[in-house]
């Protein structure tokens, strides 16, 4: 049995956790032979394939990144404007010779994977990546866990330095469409104030309770996820959300509040703007013990035959989900999180309108 390994779309921490728990489970259990694709999707499309062997794997549980390479622009469907998936599924059958493909990826990955299930014979099997934890289908994907810890430590580092100035404090953390790192780094970093992409904002209202925190001589710390939005342009759960019809780039929302604020708040606001570190460095425990259970499960299912399924986490427990059911979704943050409530509850602001 031959099986083939990919990382698609933007790399986050525990990939090379997955491609660890994959090889190792399936040399093991099956003695199975398995090739690491290079780049994602590109490397099917130029024929980029290595053996990936027991040592090639070993050593690799805690680093960041990932051993095969990623890229999150090339898709069979749409290379240089042709529909080369034809081709690379004839490569995959006939030239590799794969049984199965384990695509380790976010929700485009997943729907390119889906699509190309179905073009051949090929059998594929997904494991829920990204820091965004925006997946549908399973309530973790690994390198989420390791984002919030990374952006907890951050907001604890940026209120220090703000507390002694008495500024207000803005810092912009990843999320893509969704705000679940923003909210559970917010929570944990004791953010004053979290925006979300799912809760539109006021910026006199944040403006008020920064004033009224400055007059009794407090700082104001505001987490704010790169896609939140002003009143009137929150996403509501179950929009589908396509990159393509947001001609905004993501990314500098902290800045523009930023200026928005400074005019308004009687203290000194400075921004920060995280940016691609929260996708770097090695996994949290969390992290790693997640992904070796989704890369063992994958292989499990592997073995089993199954195709067209995505490894998940529901109820704190693992299972697997069709694959038609998460290509082209995103999860965002219900209105009724038990997370939104308890903060506030505790006096955190989501900048609602007052
Ligand atoms: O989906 C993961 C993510 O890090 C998002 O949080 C962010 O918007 C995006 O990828 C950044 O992508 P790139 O690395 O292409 O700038």
């Amino acid at each position: 049995m031959r099986i083939g390994i990919l990382t698609g779309g933007g790399d986050c921490p525990g990939l090379n956790a997955v491609i660890r728990a994959v090889t190792k489970s399936l040399i093991q259990q099956c003695g199975a032979e398995v090739v690491g694709i290079e780049d994602g999707f590109l490397g099917l499309i130029e024929r980029r394939v290595r053996p990936l062997g027991w040592d090639d794997v070993s050593g690799i549980l805690a680093t960041g990144g990932t051993i095969l390479g990623t890229s999150n622009t090339a898709s069979p469907f749409a290379w240089r404007d042709r529909d080369v998936s034809d081709e690379v599924a004839r490569y995959v059958h006939d030239g590799l010779g794969l049984h199965s493909l384990v695509v380790i990826g976010g929700d485009g990955t997943m729907t390119i994977a889906q699509h190309l299930a179905s073009v051949g014979s090929l059998s594929v099997v997904g494991v829920p990546k990204t820091i965004d934890n925006d997946i549908e289908g399973t309530e973790r994907s690994f390198g989420f866990d390791t984002a919030v810890a990374t952006v907890t430590d951050a907001l604890e580092r940026v209120q220090t330095t703000g507390q002694s100035h008495g500024r207000v404090m803005v810092v912009e953390t990843m999320g893509r469409y969704a705000g679940w790192i923003a909210l559970e780094a917010g929570v944990a970093g004791a953010a004053d104030v979290i925006l979300l992409p799912e809760i539109g904002y006021d910026v006199e209202a944040i403006a008020a309770l920064c004033r009224e925190r400055s007059a009794r001589r407090r700082s104001t710390l505001i987490c704010v996820a790169e896609g939140a939005k002003p009143v009137g342009g929150e996403l509501t759960v179950g929009q589908r959300v396509d990159d393509a019809s947001d001609p905004v780039r993501l990314g500098g929302v902290a800045h523009v509040l930023r200026a928005q604020l400074q005019p308004l708040v009687g203290a000194e606001v400075r921004a920060t703007v995280l940016g691609h570190v929260q996708r770097g460095g090695s996994p949290t425990a969390f992290d790693r013990v997640l992904a070796t259970q989704y890369g063992h499960a994958a292989a499990g299912l592997v073995r089993q035959g199954v195709s067209g399924r995505m490894v998940a986490l529901q109820g704190g427990r693992l299972c697997d989900v069709p694959l038609h059911e998460v290509a082209g979704r995103n999860r965002l943050v219900p209105p009724d999180h038990a997370l939104l409530q308890c903060a506030r509850e505790i006096g955190v602001s989501f900048g609602e309108p007052g």
